[in-house]
């Protein structure tokens, strides 16, 4: 069946997903999370992907989860269909995802953004959880990843008075990895993930893993991870390559698998 809040693209060994509700900002609606967490999958598991980017439009990463659709909504269906469950499911995809964030992302969208593997922001992107002035708190993990990402203090002022930040600012904070011009933000974040896509998959898919364990294990178990990953890095025919290349002054290629 068609895409329809979606657009699905490859680029070489990038996979692309633009969000595509421009009229509603990129509103999340349930379908939304159905067919990104479809394409994210599939991107998954075909061997011609090797990194992920997900954007919104210039205007709007996503000016987060639509509020049409969950204004009427009462517990039980919440509660039945485990209602924002399926976002959360985007833990479980092992290639990254750069988040390629232009305009608002706010609510469920920059919940949507933290829960890629980094951000890389345009000039005028602005980061808020402004579900407290709709009467309600962050559903999509934020309240969770915020506090992370940029501690308590300001993760509280931000969901308690839900003002948003500049990109600068998110900059400065450590909730992006990088800012670029607005004009710049896709061919920034599609080069970033050519650069992941050339190296060793293995390595990749270990570093990823190694790195979201701090998030999960006191640091000794963290480490101690770390460190079976590396030694097992070492069976991978990249790792020869990769020091067969320096050794002898040449660039490596590296063959994914
Ligand atoms: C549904 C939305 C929307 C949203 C914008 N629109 N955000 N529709 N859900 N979250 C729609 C508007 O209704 C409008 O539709 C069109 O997009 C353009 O928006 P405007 O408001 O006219 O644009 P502007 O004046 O530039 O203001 C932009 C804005 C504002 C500051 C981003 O739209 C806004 O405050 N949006 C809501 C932000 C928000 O509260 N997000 C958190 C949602 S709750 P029409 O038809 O009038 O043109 C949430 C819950 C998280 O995310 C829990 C888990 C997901």
């Amino acid at each position: 069946s068609a895409l329809q809040t979606i657009i699905v693209e490859r680029r070489d060994r990038v996979g692309l997903i633009t969000l595509n509700r421009p009229k509603s900002l990129n509103a999340l609606t349930a379908q939304v999370a159905v067919e990104t967490l479809a394409a994210l999958k599939a991107f998954d598991v075909d061997d011609q992907v090797r990194a992920i980017v997900i954007t919104g439009s210039t205007r709007a990463f996503a000016a987060g989860a639509d509020i049409a659709e969950m204004a009427e909504k009462p517990f039980t269906s919440f509660y039945m269909s485990d209602f924002l469950a399926p976002w959360d499911e985007i833990k479980t995809i092992s290639k990254p995802i750069i988040a390629a964030v232009g305009g608002f992302a706010l609510g469920g969208g920059c919940e949507l953004a933290m829960l890629c593997d980094f951000i890389i922001a345009s000039e005028d992107a602005q980061f808020g959880q402004p579900e407290i002035k709709l009467g309600i708190l962050p559903g999509m993990g934020g309240s969770q990843r915020l506090t992370h990402a940029i501690g308590k203090s300001l993760a509280m002022d931000l969901i308690l008075t839900g003002r948003s930040i500049g990109a600068a600012e998110a900059k400065a904070l450590g909730l992006v990895a990088r800012v670029v011009p607005n004009t710049d933000l896709l061919q920034v974040a599609l080069e970033a993930a050519h650069t992941i896509a050339a190296y060793n998959a293995p390595a990749v898919k270990m570093a990823k893993e190694a790195v979201n364990r701090a998030f999960e294990v006191p640091l000794s178990e963290g480490v101690r991870h770390e460190r079976l990953l590396f030694q097992a890095a070492f069976a991978t025919e990249g790792q020869k390559e990769g020091m067969n290349a320096f050794v002898n002054k040449r660039a490596p290629v590296f063959r994914h698998r």
